[in-house]
């Protein structure tokens, strides 16, 4: 199995790993095919995401894919944000192998959880936004 070099950057240094006190909104989601559990952090002011961590109890490509999330959805406008796709996060990280893509999904929809959290606690709508799956904390 080949992973590009940027995988392996992201993997090996992952960015944004942690948490955020206070957070405007988390989200927590599951992969259903390997168990694997990912969480993610957003703080959002005037409409902005201004920061994004996420821990992961997953596998190499889930923290590549999440770390290369954060650093794509920090500084977008919420609308941008959700224009954020785990094909976008693929192709910043020059692809990962097909059976690695299922994990991709995992960084999209936990940011997207995250961003229903955020508008669940702020009683707004997300145009676009889909409730995330119920998963157990
Ligand atoms: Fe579970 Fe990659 S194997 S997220």
């Amino acid at each position: 199995m080949e992973y590009t070099e940027k995988v392996m950057d992201h993997f090996a240094n992952p960015r944004n790993v942690g948490t955020i006190e206070n957070a405007s909104g988390v989200g927590t989601v599951g992969n259903a095919q390997c168990g694997d559990i990912m969480k993610v952090y957003l703080k959002i002011e005037d409409n902005i995401v201004e920061d994004a961590k996420f821990k992961t109890f997953g596998c190499g490509a889930a923290v590549a894919t999440s770390s290369m999330a954060t650093e794509l959805i920090i500084g977008k406008t919420i609308d941008e944000a959700l224009k954020i796709t785990n094909k976008t996060v693929m192709d910043a990280l020059g692809g990962l192998p097909p059976v690695k893509v299922h994990c991709s999904c995992l960084a999209e929809e936990a940011l997207h959880a995250a961003l229903w959290d955020y508008a669940e606690k702020h009683g707004i709508t997300i145009d676009g936004l889909k409730p995330p799956e119920e998963v157990e904390h």
